[in-house]
């Protein structure tokens, strides 16, 4: 280690001669080196520039970081406070942490607890991980991101409910950021509510009455477990002297997934289903 260290330092030392030489600067102690010096020694830095520099290849050159050079100059490893200030995100301590190698400044590799260091550019995430308390409240932002930007799926650490559900569907239903918020979207299908509520799906499809065509999230909307009134769609169906005796609407139409159906003018007093003459308006059909 110590041969190549010695051997680096001849080479170092001829190499800046000639570079100075060639440059016409000559001078013992501050040999003058351009920034196309730096490959003759140095691969990795100048390769990396080169493949992902960003900003660091095409607003900045080596020496505006690296100003001077061993053994003349010690100590030329900038601080990035020397460039960037002004912003709670500079604030941060140890840049290095997440801007893992300063030559590839957006390659950005992420330990797996990092949460307020987000919050320097992405607010909104942790007020809804806040407003509504769920497991996810208590992860860490990179736990779930472990890649900046990258989103993950939920299949990734969670089975869908049923074997016909897939990641893309998820979102119908739940947010990342508040998943015990259960909001249906409006065109979720019927099929999805059957992986949990069987009965009352094969109910609904097995009934002849025209709700079967009405989707489980047209009557159940938005926030999961709401349950409609009959009267928020029909209104008033029927006249109210009638609806003062029969208060309810399923005691003669049952239940909304089964409803009677009556073919019209059927209907007679004594009937075992509608035990009860009927309005001629409620008789009409359509
Ligand atoms: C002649 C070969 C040679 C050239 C040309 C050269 N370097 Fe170096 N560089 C070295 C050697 C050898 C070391 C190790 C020196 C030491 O540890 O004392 C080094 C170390 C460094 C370090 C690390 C310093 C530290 O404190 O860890 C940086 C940064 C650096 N060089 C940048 C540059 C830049 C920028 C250029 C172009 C402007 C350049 N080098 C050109 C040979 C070279
Ligand atoms: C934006 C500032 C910046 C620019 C531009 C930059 N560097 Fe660096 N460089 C650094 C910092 C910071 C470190 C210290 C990294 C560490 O501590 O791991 C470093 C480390 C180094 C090292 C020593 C560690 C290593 O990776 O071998 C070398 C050599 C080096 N740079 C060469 C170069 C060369 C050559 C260029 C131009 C092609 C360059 N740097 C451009 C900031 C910069
Ligand atoms: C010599 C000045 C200088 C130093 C030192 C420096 N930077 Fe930069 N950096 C810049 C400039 C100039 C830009 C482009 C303008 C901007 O975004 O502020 C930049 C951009 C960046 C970017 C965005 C890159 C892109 O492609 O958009 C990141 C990330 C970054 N710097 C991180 C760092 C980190 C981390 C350090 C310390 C290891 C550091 N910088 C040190 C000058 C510097
Ligand atoms: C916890 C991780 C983390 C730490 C620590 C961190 N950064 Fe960043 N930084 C990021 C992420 C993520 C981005 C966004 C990159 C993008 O836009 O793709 C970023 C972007 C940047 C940018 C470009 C966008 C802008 O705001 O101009 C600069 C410059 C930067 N960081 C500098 C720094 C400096 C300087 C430090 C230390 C004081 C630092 N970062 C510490 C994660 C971090
Ligand atoms: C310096 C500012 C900065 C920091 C720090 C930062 N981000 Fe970002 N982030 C950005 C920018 C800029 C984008 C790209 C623009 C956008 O889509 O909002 C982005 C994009 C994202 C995206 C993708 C957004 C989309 O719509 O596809 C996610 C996810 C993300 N960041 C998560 C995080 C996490 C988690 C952290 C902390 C580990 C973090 N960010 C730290 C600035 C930052
Ligand atoms: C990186 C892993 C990860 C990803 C990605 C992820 N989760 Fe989770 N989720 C968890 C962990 C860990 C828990 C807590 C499990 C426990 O303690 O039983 C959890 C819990 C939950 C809970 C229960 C919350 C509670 O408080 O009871 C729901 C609902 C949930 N996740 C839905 C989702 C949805 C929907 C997605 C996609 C938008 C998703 N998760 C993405 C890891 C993840
Ligand atoms: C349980 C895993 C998980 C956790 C923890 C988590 N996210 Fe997310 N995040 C996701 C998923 C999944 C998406 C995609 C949401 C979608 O497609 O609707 C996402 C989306 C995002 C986006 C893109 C814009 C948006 O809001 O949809 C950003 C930015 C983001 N997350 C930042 C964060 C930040 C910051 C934190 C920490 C405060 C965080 N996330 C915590 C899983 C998570
Ligand atoms: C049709 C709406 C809907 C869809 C689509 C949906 N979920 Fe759910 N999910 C729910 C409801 C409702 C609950 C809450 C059940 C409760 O209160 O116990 C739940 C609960 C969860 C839970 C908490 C633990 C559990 O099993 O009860 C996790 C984890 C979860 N969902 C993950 C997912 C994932 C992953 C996907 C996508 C593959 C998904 N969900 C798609 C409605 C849905
Ligand atoms: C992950 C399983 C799951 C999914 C998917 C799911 N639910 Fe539920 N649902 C539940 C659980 C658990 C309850 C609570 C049962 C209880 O309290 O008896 C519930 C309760 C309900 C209730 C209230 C029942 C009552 O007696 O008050 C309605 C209405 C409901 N769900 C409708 C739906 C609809 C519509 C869908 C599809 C968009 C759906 N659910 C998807 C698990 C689920
Ligand atoms: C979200 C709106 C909605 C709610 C809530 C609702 N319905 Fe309906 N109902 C409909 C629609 C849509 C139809 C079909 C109308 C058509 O096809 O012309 C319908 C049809 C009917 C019919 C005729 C059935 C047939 O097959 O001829 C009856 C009776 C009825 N509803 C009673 C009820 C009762 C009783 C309730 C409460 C338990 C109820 N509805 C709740 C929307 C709703
Ligand atoms: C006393 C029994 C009775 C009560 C109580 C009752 N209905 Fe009816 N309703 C009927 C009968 C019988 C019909 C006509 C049969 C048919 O058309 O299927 C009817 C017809 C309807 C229709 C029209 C169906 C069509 O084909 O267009 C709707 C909608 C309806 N009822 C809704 C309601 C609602 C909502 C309530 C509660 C506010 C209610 N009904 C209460 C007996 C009743
Ligand atoms: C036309 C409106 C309508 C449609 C469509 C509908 N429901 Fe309902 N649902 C109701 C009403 C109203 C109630 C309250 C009980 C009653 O009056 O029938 C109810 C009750 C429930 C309950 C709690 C009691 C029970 O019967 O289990 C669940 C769970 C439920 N519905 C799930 C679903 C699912 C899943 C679907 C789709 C497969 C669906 N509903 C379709 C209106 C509807």
């Amino acid at each position: 280690m110590k041969n190549l260290v010695t051997s680096l330092r001849v080479v170092f030392v001829s190499v800046l001669l000639a570079v100075a030489v060639t440059a016409g600067a000559y001078a013992a102690d501050r040999p003058i080196l351009s920034g196309a010096d730096c490959i003759k020694c140095h691969s990795a830095a100048p390769a990396d520039i080169a493949a992902n520099g960003g900003a660091h290849k095409t607003s900045v050159g080596c020496q505006d970081c690296h100003a001077g050079h061993p053994p003349s100059v010690k100590k030329i490893i900038p601080a990035c406070s020397q460039c960037h200030s002004g912003k709670a995100h500079y604030n941060l301590s140890s840049c290095m942490r997440c801007h893992n190698n300063p030559h590839t400044p957006k390659i950005i590799k992420l330990a797996n607890n990092i949460t307020d260091e987000c919050l320097t550019c992405h607010t909104e995430q942790v007020v809804k991980l806040k407003q509504v308390k769920s497991k996810h409240s208590n992860l860490a932002c990179s736990f779930c991101h472990n890649v900046h930007g990258k989103i993950p799926l939920c299949t990734q650490c969670h089975k869908p409910h049923s074997t016909d559900m897939v990641a893309t569907e998820c979102k119908k239903c739940h947010q990342a950021h508040m998943p015990t918020a259960v909001f249906m979207t409006p065109d979720t299908p019927n099929k999805m509510c059957a992986s949990c509520h069987k009965r009352a799906f094969e109910k609904l499809a097995g009934s002849d009455a025209r709700h079967k065509n009405v989707l489980c999230v047209t009557c159940h909307k938005d926030k999961h477990k709401t349950i409609p009134s009959c009267q928020s769609c029909h209104g008033v169906p029927h006249p109210a002297s009638m609806m003062s005796r029969f208060t309810k609407c399923g005691d003669c139409h049952s239940v909304a997934h089964k409803l009677n159906h009556w073919e019209p003018g059927t209907l007679k007093t004594g009937d075992k289903e509608a035990p009860i003459p009927l309005p001629k308006k409620g008789a009409k059909k359509k």
